[in-house]
């Protein structure tokens, strides 16, 4: 059973996750002893806080290929980002400052301010990338406020073709943040869960790169058939060609 983790920020010095190769490598190892084989390196795209671009990520990709190479690892890496979406940000849409999944230019992860401005149009911006050929993959819906506060958006999004990637964390009821725990659980439940992922930004607990865990808690809650949709099928389609 290899398990796929569509978010997780397993590059250095490329965003507020690892800064040294050495936690990298730990991160990669701690993936691999887990059962995932394949990791999509998600770092943010959030100007102006991380304003990487496609070569700067693909970059610290292949800095991180190397030390796979070097440590004998058995586990991959592909290109991907968690592109934030705000009436700042958007202009990058168009200037392909985003970055797919694989860079196949299909699936997209995106996430949301917590606290939303009266200037953002979180629904009108995934309809945009909708349009120019991407599926939005929606970052850790569980976790914003203003989510929380307006169930039916999952469901809408849902409808309009997006994915909805839950974190382990919540799932597991690890994440300091109780309500996001409790939004997890209710839209597995609902049956709005498209996939799970660790978005781990560090080798250690509580979002260490694993997803063991979650695979076990999910079959036996939910069946073992909605495991592997959530951590293996559903993951391999959004990084596949
Ligand atoms: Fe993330």
């Amino acid at each position: 059973m290899y398990m796929i983790d569509v978010h997780c920020h397993i590059l250095y010095r490329v965003d507020d996750a690892s800064q040294r190769s050495t936690e990298s490598l730990d991160m990669l190892k701690v993936a691999a002893a887990d059962g995932i084989r394949t990791i999509a390196a998600t770092s943010h795209i959030k100007p102006p806080m991380y304003e990487n671009t496609k070569q700067d990520l693909q970059e610290a990709l292949d800095r991180v290929r190397a030390l796979i190479q070097a440590n004998h690892l058995d586990i991959e890496v592909i290109l991907g980002a968690e592109n934030f979406l705000n009436h700042k940000s958007m202009h990058l849409l168009d200037e392909d400052g985003f970055v797919s999944y694989g860079d196949h230019g299909k699936y997209m992860l995106v996430e949301f301010a917590w606290t939303k401005n009266i200037y953002d149009k979180p629904t009108s911006y995934l309809q945009r990338i909708i349009d120019k050929g991407f599926i939005p993959v929606v970052a850790h819906p569980e976790r914003y406020q203003w989510v929380h506060e307006d169930y039916e958006l999952v469901r809408l999004w849902r409808n309009m073709g997006c994915l909805m990637q839950v974190n382990r964390t919540s799932v597991l009821q690890l994440d300091k943040m109780e309500k996001a725990n409790i939004f997890a659980l209710r839209l597995l439940e609902d049956d709005l869960v498209d996939c799970i992922a660790t978005d781990s930004h560090a080798p250690y607990p509580p979002r260490s790169p694993k997803l063991s865990d979650v695979y076990k808690y999910i079959s036996e809650h939910y069946g073992e058939a909605k495991a592997k949709h959530y951590l293996v099928d559903m993951p391999a389609k959004i990084i596949a060609k």
